[in-house]
């Protein structure tokens, strides 16, 4: 119970990795909210966390709109009166045509970077002034290996990535003085329920054979991080990137 009654926002968590995020911070004491621009998928994973026994409600939000991300955390300060854990883990991912740079449509760069970038902007800013005001707070944004290895063919999803590094660094100096830690986690290709388009078989093989543990990563490697960087153990850390991968890449 290392975040017993830590209130934690995971966007994103409606499915996929985030979905286990919020079980694994819920399971660890902290009454989360799973916020997610798929109502019934939040709903669903809420549901599931409850019927364990634990604190969950879901919240339908679009990361990318700021009215939505204000009420976000306007009805979580409603509800518990405290925000002390934010998941910055929404991103138009699974849902990506992988394509030549050359060939994706500025709709395309532009609609994956209101959700992957200004989504992160937003719900950070929506929480920002509470955990100020309380001098206290966890900022956990996710990033992506691919930041390092330049992974091809969807470009607009990879520079996104890399931005969220820059964006945890610039946050965490802002922050700092108001005992609010701002991390960030690259994970490497972690396989989740959702089928996607963005790695062929052969490539995953050859993903699996560059790790050091020779293996793909499921949710549950990434969400012992996560509660560390969410909890009290790492509070000399921020500004970080910890990448979580298997030993694909180093950093
Ligand atoms: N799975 C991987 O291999 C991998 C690797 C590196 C990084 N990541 C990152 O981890 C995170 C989760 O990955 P995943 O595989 O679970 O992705 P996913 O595509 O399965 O899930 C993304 C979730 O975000 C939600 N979402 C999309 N747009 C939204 C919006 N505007 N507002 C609110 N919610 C919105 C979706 O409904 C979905 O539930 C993402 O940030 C992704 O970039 C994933």
């Amino acid at each position: 119970m290392r975040l017993k009654d830590k209130v934690s926002i995971v966007t994103g968590a409606g499915q996929g990795i985030g979905a286990v995020y919020a079980r694994k911070l819920a399971e660890e004491g902290a009454p989360v909210v799973v916020a997610d621009i798929n109502e019934t998928k939040a709903k669903a994973v809420a549901a599931d966390i409850t019927a364990k026994g634990h604190e969950a409600f879901a919240l339908k939000t679009d990361v990318s709109d700021e009215q939505s991300t204000q009420a976000l955390a306007r009805q979580v300060l409603d509800r518990y009166g405290h925000i002390d854990i934010l998941i910055n883990n929404a991103a138009v991912f699974s849902t990506i045509k992988t394509k030549p740079a050359e060939e994706i449509s500025v709709e395309e760069w532009d609609g994956l970077m209101d959700v992957n970038l200004r989504g992160v902007f937003l719900c950070s800013k929506a929480v920002i002034p509470h955990m100020k005001a309380q001098r206290r707070g966890k900022i956990i944004n996710i990033s992506s290996g691919t930041a390092f290895n330049g992974k091809p063919y969807y470009i607009h999803y990879v520079t996104s990535k890399a931005g969220i590094i820059g964006f945890t660094r610039a946050l965490a100096s802002e922050l700092g003085e108001y005992n609010i830690h701002v991390n960030c986690v690259t994970p490497g290709y972690t396989k989740t329920e959702i089928p996607r388009g963005t790695t062929t078989p052969e490539q995953l093989k050859a993903i699996a054979n560059n790790t050091c543990l020779k293996r793909i990563g499921v949710p549950e490697d990434l969400a012992g991080v996560i509660v560390f960087l969410a909890s009290s153990e790492s509070d000399f850390m921020t500004g970080q990137t910890i990448n979580v991968d298997g030993g694909d890449n180093f950093h």
